[in-house]
């Protein structure tokens, strides 16, 4: 039996992390689950000994080592310094892929949603959490959204590829295109790209205020949705909150090789220690994993008998609601419930059944194409006085010739210059966009004088950006009023 046996790699996380998971395994381990377990510490503990990542060595070591990461929930100490874990985890190991299964169980579970039925995937490595942020001036903090092509096409097509292999008729796609044109844009536009590739699935992009309001109003009509990172973090939480609760919501983070699997919810330090919380999360997240390890039967089993255990009404305090619920049970109680379960396939829930084994969804990216790239000037970004643009734009245009011209400056996005309006409110960082006077070419050392120049002329610059080309077609956006 031992050869058989999957490693995977266990932490038991913080707040109520230790009590779900030990349930979660008492349910796993009942079932049958042919398990390797090793054990990691993560988590508060190890950020109190000064580790500001939340995890040692010798833990990743038995990450690279099983591939499988079975993950309660963990504390990340508020204040400067400490960086998430889940985030380290899921980059350093290359996590693309968050899918997020958001279901009713209704009646059994009140949700304004009975027949809700939608898996949230959701790009789990770069947008707005790649954490690089400045402050750049007295007034002005700055957070750099990071969306790239390769990122996009995997996490896209891993969500048409889902899909197909559950039986998925429909992928919905939300971003804000109408105002971030090129990063939300780029998104759209891969979505677009694949989705003509999967012509026996339905596809629509909404964008994401509407689709998040139609999501939460009608989540009947959406199937699949794929996300950028931020909207899918957002979103899981409100899709898994209305169809039941946050707390029945488990997660499976997906990379090349290495696998991470959660609940969606937090470690929720008010509850622990007393035998309360709701393993289901967990518990959810444990049956994805049991599925990619390749032991279906056992996931099959585990699902059903929680299935059973709901609809019999077992319930713990936070989806227990008089008239749906039957006994109020704690941790260690629900987990026993589901035990004596298993076998057990529900009556009025549908049952689930998964392949024993399936081989894992991998992605192929598309051949790249190489672009032309010529540079056409350069925005200088400066600190200056916010009530004095005259000033600036002088000693800006005096700077300017005779390599580049002065196109404009822009106040958080807005065009002040030329031709500004006096009510726009400004700070006291600036956009200033030089363009090179001879056609595309800017080379470097015009670059470097030009900023030579503002430094003799006194005029901080705290950052600069390129403006680019790509095949002739400009890879910046404009100024809001130009
Ligand atoms: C989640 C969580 C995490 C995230 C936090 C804990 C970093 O909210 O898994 O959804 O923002 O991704
Ligand atoms: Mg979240």
């Amino acid at each position: 039996m031992t050869s058989t046996r999957t490693p995977i790699t266990v932490a038991y996380g913080d707040g109520i992390g230790p009590e779900i998971m030990a349930a979660t395994l008492q349910i796993l381990e009942a079932a049958g689950a042919a398990l390797d377990i090793e054990t990691i510490e993560i988590g508060e503990a190890v950020y109190k000994r000064g580790i500001s990542a939340g995890i040692e060595p010798s833990a990743w070591e038995s990450l690279r080592r099983t591939k499988v990461f079975l993950k309660a929930p963990i504390t990340t100490p508020e204040g400067g310094g400490f960086k998430s874990l889940n985030v380290t985890v899921r980059k350093t190991f290359g996590l693309f892929a968050n899918i997020r299964p958001c279901q009713a169980y209704a009646p059994f579970v009140s949700t304004q949603h009975p027949t809700m039925d939608v898996v949230i995937i959701r790009e789990n490595e770069e947008d707005l959490y790649g954490g690089i942020e400045h402050r750049q001036t007295e007034d002005v903090v700055q957070c750099l959204k990071l969306i790239t092509r390769p990122g996009t096409e995997r996490i896209v097509r891993y969500g048409f590829e889902y899909a197909r292999r559950y039986g998925r008729h429909k992928v919905s796609c939300f971003t804000k295109d109408n105002i971030m044109k090129l990063t939300d844009g780029l998104f759209h536009e891969v979505f677009d790209e694949v989705a003509s590739e999967y012509p026996d699935l339905e596809s629509e992009h909404w964008i994401v205020d509407i689709g998040a309001a139609k999501l939460a109003d009608t989540p009947e009509n959406f199937d699949v949705v794929v996300l950028p990172n931020l909207y899918g973090d957002i979103l899981s939480d409100v899709a898994a909150q209305i169809a039941g609760s946050v707390g029945l919501a488990g997660s499976a983070n997906i990379g090349q090789e290495v696998a991470m699997f959660e609940a969606i919810h937090g470690s929720a330090p008010r509850r622990a220690g007393q035998d309360l919380a709701n393993p289901s999360g967990l518990l959810l997240g444990a049956v994805q994993m049991m599925v990619h390890i390749g032991q279906g039967d056992v996931a099959t089993k585990v699902h059903n008998a929680w299935l059973r255990t709901i609809e019999e009404g077992i319930h713990t305090y936070d989806i227990f609601t008089p008239g749906h619920s039957r006994e109020k049970v704690g941790t260690s109680g629900f987990a026993d419930a589901v035990v004596a379960r298993l076998g057990e396939i529900p009556e009025i829930l549908p049952a689930v059944s998964y392949p024993i084994s399936s081989e894992p969804i991998r992605i192929e990216l598309s051949p790249r194409h190489q672009s032309r790239k010529s540079q056409a000037g350069i925005d200088v970004f400066v600190e200056w006085d916010p009530n004095d643009v005259e000033s600036l734009a002088k000693g800006l245009e005096e700077c300017a010739g005779p390599d580049f011209r002065l196109l404009m400056i822009t106040n958080r996005g807005q065009k002040v210059y030329p031709g500004g309006a006096p009510e726009t409110f400004c700070v006291d960082h600036w956009r200033c966009r030089f363009e090179g006077n001879d056609s595309d070419i800017v080379t470097t050392s015009e670059l470097v004088s030009l900023l030579g120049k503002l430094d003799r002329a006194g005029i901080p610059f705290i950052k600069t950006e390129g403006l680019f080309r790509f095949d002739g077609k400009p890879g910046y956006s404009l100024g809001q009023g130009q």
